[in-house]
């Protein structure tokens, strides 16, 4: 089974990205063929800090790395560093009614939110595709909210192989709905866009300051509390496992279970949870270039299974001639 997906560099990680994403794809190695990117291409679409992205691009791949991310079990590399992509972008653009587009819910989102659109951000999927099917993935793990990109990617897909016989595997979303969408501290959807988020890495304080922040209602302390209606929850039953979380609805229902002391502890939980990990990071972050042989090592080994797909496109199309 390959399994294929990427993160945008741009910005700190948060909850949501870690058990929404990054989580399945580290476990994917051990039950198959994973590729896994730092998407920095699609990040240009909301980042025109050169600087910043170039940061950003290390510190996701450190935080990969550091949350479990095997070069040796797994293809990881940065998106650039295989530019083939873009000229199949370019091939796949032939092959994306417009109205396919016009129809994606990130592209509308962001446009009544009032984020200028470019081309870039517009031809966003198409870019997606051309990750996705270069590497003939199978399954592709994302979030809820990436779930149409993919759509598009086998819209895209069979519109092509129609055309010249069957060249693409046709990938298959893979969404976790236990964690579909880890809510944010305000319940909306946890998300960098929305200031909402807990964040990976954090210094204590810092941390402690956010997980504080998780709105909650004004039961009082004594009263018995519906743990489905309390964000604090929400997030809290990520790090529990069936048992705990039993046990900690048990509480919430009982009365006498404060906010405030179950905020202390899920501080508690998040910051013990991610403390061996931040070591790493810090580690490999030390050392840059290191981090950028690892990523170069991944990149050629990219660029060797990308070359068999795009060797294939560039004769079906007509550009070999
Ligand atoms: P953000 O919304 O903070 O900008 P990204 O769009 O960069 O996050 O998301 C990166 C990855 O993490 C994607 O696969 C996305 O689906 C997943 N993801 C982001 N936020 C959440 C969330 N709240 N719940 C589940 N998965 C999420
Ligand atoms: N668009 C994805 C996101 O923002 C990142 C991404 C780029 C991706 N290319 C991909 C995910 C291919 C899965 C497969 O989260």
């Amino acid at each position: 089974m390959r399994t294929l997906s990427g993160i945008q560099p741009s910005g700190s990680l948060h909850l949501g990205n870690y058990f929404g994403m990054m989580k399945k794809m580290i476990e994917y190695q051990e039950s198959g063929e994973l590729f896994c990117f730092i998407a920095n291409y699609h990040a240009m679409s909301s980042l025109s800090d050169g600087k910043a992205l170039a940061q950003g691009t290390l510190e996701a791949a450190a935080n990969f790395l550091a949350l479990g991310m095997d070069p040796e079990k797994s293809i990881f590399w940065v998106q650039s560093d295989v530019p083939e992509v873009q000229e199949f972008t370019w091939v796949l653009s032939n092959f994306t009614p417009m109205g396919l587009l016009e129809r994606c819910h990130s592209y509308k989102d962001k446009v009544a939110r009032g984020i200028g659109a470019n081309h870039g951000l517009f031809a966003y999927p198409v870019l997606m595709a051309a990750d996705i099917l270069m590497f003939q993935s199978e399954k592709v793990p994302v979030g809820k909210d990436q779930k149409q990109h993919v759509e598009v990617t086998r819209d895209i897909a069979i519109k092509f192989n129609n055309e010249y016989g069957d060249i693409f595997t046709l990938p298959e979303p893979v969404i976790d709905d236990e964690v579909a969408t880890v809510p944010g501290l305000d319940g909306q959807k946890m998300s960098k866009s929305y200031g909402n988020t807990i964040d990976l890495f954090l210094e204590e304080k810092a941390l402690r300051k956010q997980i504080m922040r998780i709105v909650t209602d004004a039961t009082p302390v004594e009263d018995p509390k519906d743990p489905d209606k309390c964000n604090v929850f929400q997030i809290y039953r990520l790090f529990l496992d069936k048992e705990q979380q039993a046990q900690l609805r048990n509480r919430y229902q009982a009365g006498g279970l404060g906010y405030g002391e179950v905020k202390q502890e899920l501080f508690e939980t998040v910051r013990d949870f991610f403390a061996p990990f931040t070591e790493r990071r810090n580690e490999l972050l030390a050392d840059k270039d290191g981090l950028r042989k690892t990523l170069a090592q991944g990149a050629e080994k990219a660029r060797w299974a990308a070359s068999k797909t795009l060797r294939k496109v560039r004769k079906k199309t007509g550009l070999v001639y």
